[in-house]
């Protein structure tokens, strides 16, 4: 290393706070940012740092009794013993300065006053993660030396990818998922809200993209409510039998019922098994006297059972929910799946932005799927791993629902039965404290309201560190933490583009990813 790449030396620390260091007076205070990482280099190890803080320090304040006009004047204070910049570093990791073959391991000591403090460079970075569970992600915030993410970590857990609308979610989940795919680590389930994850997409520039069905055409499978997509090899369709009250719930602002309907609604359901054909379409074609004697029979107000179907008649313009029970698509998407086939179930035409139909549907192939694998999963000894996204996760995992809601369950104990959630929110206060301590891995972007900050820091260690850290980021970075990164990384997220797509596309697969090897 040349002398002239050190950028300071050890002036302070303790374990609990970290350490400081002074900034050589050759190098302009603006150059250091907030995330950067820097190597103290030890005796015996090399500690990987990120800067937490930046401090203007003065020896004597007799330099400001006089205001400085002259420019040159300014400069040669610069530089003088009288000003100088101190940095806060923290230490996260260290690596052998005699192996160089060995990976990061925990801090249990500290460098000496004196240790001469460097930017970290590639080697350093790819120290972090063996080389076989790798992924390239993006850079850091002020360098171009590419940082990685443990792929197969990062789906053993639950994890979470939070930002605002346009903060760049959508795009990294693409390239996390291309990831998961390509090197067969997990098969993926994904909810595609937007519809962004089928055959292609379109970027800023008006280019078309291939997406995740473009880019893997036999490994991806396209699913839609919607006929008119040309792009899916199978449509859903949900028999009415399919339907509980719980789904009905879990949509209820959006068909406007009120208390008394849900309450309605659980009497009905108990008493009537084709509850959803009653409701919909037996109720309404009754006279009085029929209904008289219905209301007598489920002992239910006139009032209520008549606005209760009323309202479900929102539902008869979803051409794929059918009455009867002949056969839906999920016994299809269950094989798939279990051939390692991921599917993209996508919300096309009529169905586009609907979040009615979203919710609805998520919520019951996703219950339908939970039932038979937590049965099927027990005897099976060699499971494959899925991983199932969703996208606006807070409806579904609210304080209010989570408990009894499906994917609340999945987040809470599929992790046994190797089926993990990858919840993708703008909205993370609204996700339940209890869910929100389940996520393995955190990936969050750009967020404005200070409750969702609050949120996904929850339970976090060095949490005020990184939500000043947090508070830096732009739209297309990204701080990472959690399971898959042995350190929080603040990352520019790598662009999804043509070389995305090469690289992709000759990107080794592992040979054995299903093993645990943690
Ligand atoms: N990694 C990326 N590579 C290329 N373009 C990106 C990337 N991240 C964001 N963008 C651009 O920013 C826009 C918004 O990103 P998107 O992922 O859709 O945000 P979100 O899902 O958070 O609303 C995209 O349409 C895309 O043009
Ligand atoms: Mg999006």
């Amino acid at each position: 290393m040349k002398k002239n790449a050190y950028i300071g030396y050890i002036t302070g620390g303790a374990f609990s706070e970290g350490l400081t260091f002074k900034l050589d007076r050759h190098i302009p205070t603006e150059n250091v940012r907030i995330g950067d990482f820097v190597v103290v280099e030890g005796k015996n190890e090399d500690f990987l740092c990120e800067v937490d803080d930046i401090r203007l320090k003065t020896t004597t304040d007799e330099v400001f009794f006089e205001p400085i006009e002259e420019k040159d004047e300014l400069e040669r204070l610069a530089v003088s013993s009288f000003v100088y910049s101190e940095v806060s570093i923290f230490p996260y990791v260290t690596f052998s300065k005699t192996d160089s073959k060995t990976f990061s391991r925990s801090v249990k000591t500290l460098p000496s006053h004196f240790s001469l403090v460097r930017k970290a460079n590639d080697e350093d970075l790819r120290r972090l993660i063996p080389e076989e569970n790798a992924f390239y992600i993006g850079t850091p915030l002020t360098t171009n030396a590419p940082v990685y993410i443990d792929l197969t970590k990062l789906s053993m857990r639950n994890a979470g990818l939070f930002g605002i609308t346009g903060s760049g979610k959508s795009f990294l989940a693409r390239m996390l998922f291309a990831g998961l795919i390509k090197k067969r680590i997990s098969t993926l389930l994904i909810f595609d809200m937007h519809n962004e994850h089928g055959k292609s997409i379109i970027d800023e520039q008006n280019n078309m993209l291939v997406s995740l069905a473009g880019l893997f055409p036999s490994e991806v499978k396209i699913y839609d409510v919607d006929s008119s997509n040309e792009d899916a090899a199978n449509f859903i369709v949900i028999p009415y039998m399919y339907i509980e009250p719980e789904d009905l719930e879990l949509v209820s602002d959006l068909l406007d019922f009120s208390p008394k309907s849900l309450e309605t609604l659980e009497i009905v359901a108990l008493k009537k098994k084709d509850y959803m054909h009653f409701l919909i379409e037996a109720y309404p074609a009754l006279g009085s006297e029929e209904r008289d004697r219905v209301i007598e029979e489920l002992n239910v107000n006139l009032e209520s059972l008549n606005a209760l179907s009323r309202h479900l008649q929102k539902l008869k313009r979803l051409a794929f929910l059918k009455d009867s029970e002949e056969t839906s698509s999920i016994d299809s998407i269950m094989k798939d799946l279990s051939h390692g086939v991921s599917v993209v179930v996508q919300f096309s035409g009529a169905y586009k932005d609907d979040k009615l139909v979203y919710y609805l549907v998520s919520n019951i192939l996703t219950r339908r799927i939970y039932e038979k694998f937590s049965n099927f999963h027990e005897e099976d000894k060699n499971p494959k791993r899925i991983t199932i996204a969703v996208e606006e996760a807070h409806k579904f995992l609210s304080r209010q629902y989570q408990m009894k809601n499906v994917f609340g369950k999945i987040a809470r104990e599929m992790r046994k039965f190797n089926v993990t959630l990858f919840i993708i929110d703008q909205r993370p206060s609204e996700i339940d404290p209890e869910v929100l301590s389940q996520i393995g891995t955190r990936l969050v972007m750009e967020l404005k309201d200070e409750h969702d900050i609050e949120a996904v820091f929850q339970g976090a260690s060095h949490s005020k560190r990184l939500m000043k850290l947090l508070s830096t980021l732009e739209q297309g970075q990204a701080l990472v933490f959690g399971y898959a990164v042995p350190l929080p990384l603040p990352v520019n997220v790598r662009k999804y583009d043509r070389n995305f797509i090469e690289e992709i596309r000759t990107l080794k697969n592992n040979t054995n990813p299903i093993e645990d090897i943690y």
